[in-house]
């Protein structure tokens, strides 16, 4: 078991409860290399946060801290109330083993840029894999609920066609359907639409606008601005590894305050 030092207060702020998350001060580096400076993060149940940044800024990396894929070298994350990654005992960090990490990833959602399925499934078996293997939940019922998740992304005819005969757009769709098959109480997404053809995109931000509407906690690394304006409840730009801009999408969009958010937004609108 590591120990980490962190510093501040022990214990975590009132109103960290009625947030589905929280980061506080969380820094990362990689060698040398501080690529997250003190990152601070709110989500409230059921809004749509979207993380805009040029590359390199820290973006992925943050997503991978909520999930615990990365360990942090300071700061603290909360999901649903619960210190991710961490146990703490006498004022101190200790990581949980790798078994309670696994645990409390389970309930949160992870969608990529690249679909990572698994090549020999059919997309039914892509998403029932894991509630079968992790979870053991019956059988029956885990196939019902994954095909009507197949059905949710617009896949109720494809259940068993294998990715290499799914379109790109089609093949995040399942991997979207896979995810919340674990029925993840938040939802993180890293540019999910970033290696599709143009054409694709819109198909698989309907199924993320669809999911949104139904009141899924979601955090979206993106570059797709319209998709932020109309969808985002807030927008948080990182450069850096610091949060340099934070507001309403539509305000920051139309009138971002800062020299670096605007030189961003320049570049991608
Ligand atoms: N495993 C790693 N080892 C060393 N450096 C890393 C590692 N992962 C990321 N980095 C570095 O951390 C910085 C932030 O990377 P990150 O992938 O989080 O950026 P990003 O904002 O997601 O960029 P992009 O828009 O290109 O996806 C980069 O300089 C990157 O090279
Ligand atoms: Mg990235």
């Amino acid at each position: 078991m590591t120990e980490l030092a962190i510093p501040g207060q022990a214990g975590a702020p009132a109103a960290e409860s009625d947030l589905m998350v929280r980061a506080e001060q969380v820094h990362k580096s990689f060698g040398s290399i501080e690529v997250l400076k003190g990152i601070d993060l709110e989500v409230r149940p059921g809004e749509v946060a979207c993380l805009l940044g040029p590359s390199g800024s820290g973006k992925s990396t943050f997503l991978r801290c909520i999930n615990h894929l990365e360990k942090i070298n300071a700061g603290r994350i909360w999901v649903d109330g619960e210190l991710i990654g961490y146990r703490e005992r006498g004022g101190k960090l200790h990581e949980m083993r790798e078994k309670e990490v696994a645990a409390q990833r389970r309930s949160i959602g992870m969608v990529f840029q690249r679909f990572n399925l698994f090549p020999h499934k059919t997309a039914l078996e892509n998403v029932t894999e894991a509630p079968l293997l992790v979870r053991k939940e019956k059988r029956a019922e885990v196939r019902d609920r994954a095909a009507a998740l197949l059905e949710r992304v617009g896949l109720g005819d494809r259940l068993h066609s294998y990715p290499s005969q799914l379109s790109g757009g089609q093949q995040q769709r399942v991997a979207i359907a896979r995810a919340l098959a674990m029925q993840p109480k938040l939802m993180l997404f890293d540019e999910p639409t970033s290696a599709l053809d143009p054409e694709l995109v819109g198909e698989v931000l309907d199924v993320m606008k669809d999911l949104a509407r139904d009141g899924m906690t979601m955090i979206v690394v993106t570059h797709e601005i319209g998709f932020a304006r109309e969808v985002g409840d807030s927008l948080v730009f990182m450069d850096g590894g610091v949060v340099v801009e934070r507001g309403n999408p539509r305000e920051v969009i139309a009138d971002p305050k800062h020299e670096r958010t605007k030189a961003f937004l320049a570049k991608v609108l």
